[in-house]
């Protein structure tokens, strides 16, 4: 088989589950996401690193799907917008962004989505200046971003009101797939 043909298997935790597929070494994750995992909540915008579009959280952090190979998260564990929900309802960012009428067309939100999940869990509290250099990476061309910015400091209110919940689930599962030498 030749190096353009040749598949690898990937074996990850998305959203708490373990999925796994064979794709070629230059898959990127937004494409193994998207099209082999059937996740199209990951969105992609400019397909090279600058929109934000493309946001996940890989192992808690925010990365550009669009610029990460499926094959170098192998092992890894990733939470899509499709796996922010907490126990069936909408986690505290989600909320606020809804109360907040943080969005217009959508096309960004995943990636405000994930990007804030990641900064809130980090900062809890946070001033209008870190909220403003929080969702500096993500590009809107609807909002104006006042309503975005109202939605993190509302989710913000609403994540400490229900402070106490378990984290988003998925965050714990990568331990099970690490123990099995990164494999399923
Ligand atoms: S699609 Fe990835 S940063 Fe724009
Ligand atoms: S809501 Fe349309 S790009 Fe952000």
């Amino acid at each position: 088989m030749s190096e353009g043909t040749a598949r690898h298997v990937v074996t990850l935790v998305v959203n708490g589950v373990v999925r796994e597929a064979a794709v070629p070494a230059r898959r990127l994750l937004s494409d193994f996401l998207r099209h082999d995992l059937g996740l199209t909540g990951t969105h992609v915008g400019c397909e090279h690193g600058v929109c934000g579009a493309c946001t996940v959280l890989l192992d808690g952090e925010p990365v550009r799907s669009c610029l990460t190979f499926a094959v170098t998260v192998d092992g890894h564990e990733v939470t899509t917008v499709e796996g922010l929900a907490e126990d069936g309802e909408p986690s505290p960012v989600q909320r606020g962004f809804t109360e907040c009428h943080g969005l217009q067309c959508g096309f960004c939100t995943p990636g405000f989505l994930c990007t804030a999940t990641a900064f809130l869990r980090d900062n809890p509290a946070p001033t209008d200046e870190e909220v403003l250099e929080a969702v500096a990476g993500n590009l809107c061309r609807c909002t104006g971003y006042q309503n975005i910015l109202k939605a993190v400091h509302r989710a913000a209110e609403i994540q400490a009101e229900t402070r106490g919940r378990p984290e988003p689930h998925g965050y714990g599962t990568l331990g099970g797939l690490a123990d099995r030498g990164g494999r399923a």
